[in-house]
């Protein structure tokens, strides 16, 4: 089984992620720097160079890849629920956990942070609650969903890895 984390950018996949790994001794796996090192260039470089349609099958191949094995932490990239055939892979074996934050927190924690490039707009913060609205339906694929404002890292983690092991505990039941 994996621990599969999605939600919107900002929401904290890659950095609960990392410490979901340590606190679980799995191999913690970032779908985006998968695709960075598979492509030779950043997801940035890939978006302006090749456009979100690449991007895209670049990133539908990595799920492929990446759900080949198991006890893993898979960070995912905020647009992997766009394609329902990257929700099926990741279910295969998986424990679906989404994280939420509100679009002016989401605003807050990218602002300084240049590397998403479907944020780079004149109003990045009419573009996070416009995306959000849009994505919103397509997170409920998850098995549950962890708010993470107004809360440490470390207490986000926590509740992460007791919902992952109650739920593995109950399909063993
Ligand atoms: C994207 C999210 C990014 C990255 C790419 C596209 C999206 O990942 O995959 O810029 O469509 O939401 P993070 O969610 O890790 O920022």
């Amino acid at each position: 089984m994996n621990l599969i984390l999605i939600g919107f950018m900002g929401t904290g996949k890659t950095t609960i992620g990392r410490k979901a790994a340590k606190g679980l001794r799995f191999k913690f796996t970032d779908t985006d720097k998968e695709i960075e090192q598979v492509c030779g260039m950043t997801i940035t470089q890939i978006f302006k160079k090749c456009g979100e349609v690449r991007f895209r099958s670049e990133e539908k191949a990595a799920i492929k890849r990446v759900t080949q094995e198991s006890n893993q932490v898979i960070a995912t990239g905020g647009g992997v629920v766009l394609d329902p055939e990257n929700i099926e892979m990741l279910k295969g074996n998986g424990i679906i956990i989404c994280l939420t934050a509100p679009p002016d927190v989401i605003f807050q924690r990218i602002s300084q942070n240049k590397s998403r490039p479907l944020l780079r707009t004149e109003d990045p913060l009419g573009t996070i609650t416009k995306m959000l609205q849009e994505r919103q339906p397509l997170y409920q694929c998850a098995d549950f969903t962890v708010e993470t404002s107004a809360r440490d890292s470390d207490d986000v983690t926590a509740e992460v890895v007791r919902r992952f092991r109650e739920r593995l505990e109950e399909l063993h039941r």
